[in-house]
């Protein structure tokens, strides 16, 4: 029976407060809790992916910055704002793709700014508000982009997905993954597809877990038994989540995701991104201009706790790759489906 899935983040207590969080690199061995009480542990826990997915991402960057600023509400409103933009700078620091860490950072900071005249305690009662409005609304998002998605999907079939853009990457449902389980709530016999998503497994580690919690059937396969899948036509379409969509639609994603694109396209499989607008960077005019995260070197080395490299071996660890929009069938996103995907469609969409 599918159990309850506790909540990836939860802001515990009023202020001062602290952010808990599932520790996503012990799933699925362990089921682990942690409590980030200072600005530094919450960009640990970003850093190192015991909270990840750009929609989760974001929201942790916005109670990160409470935390780091609640002790200082007996400074002067210029050492206040000051040391904002000190711990959002540092907060910034910590993973570069996912576009929804400054997109939250940004409203974080609007907020201050949108009130000169108040106190900082004040300026820290609203900052609370406005990381709970961003927590909240990414949950709306998560429902809406399932509700629009949901009639895209097989009414019985496979559906690949590539790493987790599920509840445990976002405040809600997840994004491509919210798309398939509205679509199995309205009856749809959705068999999931899950490839392994190499080096850390995220796949394999996570979406499988939230698929089984959820009583979703889910097999999971290695990267590369992609093609074969589709060439077996196992799966009738692909959904995807993003960490960062340039203004043309070209789409960044865990690294792989490219790959499957590629294969989709090639087999006639529709390949989709699922995303909210929170994803969007509309000044960036193509995906060649998204700043791609490089990770350490044992992250592939000593990927499954031993050592799989020899020492010495050069090794290159980009954490995500673009795809680009003429290989999307359509981006799935809280507003409706952009479909072809163009500049002028997404411009469209997300109204500018
Ligand atoms: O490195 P990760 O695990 O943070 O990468 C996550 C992804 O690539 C997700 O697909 C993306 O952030 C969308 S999450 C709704």
């Amino acid at each position: 029976m599918a159990q309850r899935i506790p909540k990836t983040l939860s802001w515990i207590g009023e202020l001062p407060g602290t952010l808990r969080m599932i520790d996503q690199t012990r799933l699925p061995e362990e089921f682990v809790e942690i409590d980030c009480e200072t600005v530094e542990q919450v960009w640990q826990a970003i850093k190192r992916l015991s909270v990840r997915g750009a929609p989760a991402i974001g929201v942790s960057a916005a109670y990160g910055t409470v935390i780091g600023l609640q002790d200082a509400t007996n400074t002067s409103r210029l050492e206040f704002d000051q040391k904002l933009n000190e711990v959002t700078d540092y907060l910034a620091s910590s993973r570069p793709t996912a576009v929804n860490l400054f997109w939250a950072l940004e409203r974080m900071k609007n907020v201050v700014s949108g009130i000169p005249a108040a106190s900082p305690a004040e300026v820290l009662l609203r900052l609370l508000e406005e990381a709970r409005a961003i927590e909240s609304e990414d949950r709306e998002m998560c429902a809406a982009i399932g509700r629009h998605g949901a009639p895209l999907m097989p009414n019985q079939g496979g559906v690949l997905t590539h790493c987790n853009a599920g509840g445990l990457a976002t405040a809600g449902d997840g994004t491509a993954l919210s798309v398939l389980f509205a679509a199995a709530s309205v009856g749809k016999k959705i068999h999931v597809f899950a490839d392994e998503t190499r080096p850390l497994l995220q796949g394999a580690r996570l979406t499988a877990w939230e698929c089984q919690q959820r009583d979703v059937p889910v097999t999971v396969i290695c990267d590369s038994m992609a093609a074969l899948v589709m060439r077996e036509k196992k799966v009738q379409a692909v959904v995807t989540g993003a960490d960062r969509i340039a203004a043309n639609g070209d789409a960044a994603n865990k690294v792989g995701t490219y790959s499957v694109a590629v294969l989709a396209k090639a087999h006639g499989v529709p390949f989709y991104v699922a995303a909210p607008s929170s994803t969007f960077d509309l000044s960036l005019a193509s995906g060649d201009l998204i700043p791609i995260e490089e990770r350490t070197r044992d992250e592939i080395s000593h990927g499954f706790g031993k050592q799989i490299v020899p020492d010495g071996v050069d090794v290159w660890n980009p954490a995500f790759d673009v795809t680009p929009a003429a290989f999307i069938a359509g981006i799935i996103t809280e507003r409706g489906v952009i479909a072809p995907v163009s500049s002028e469609s997404v411009a469209a969409m997300l109204g500018t």
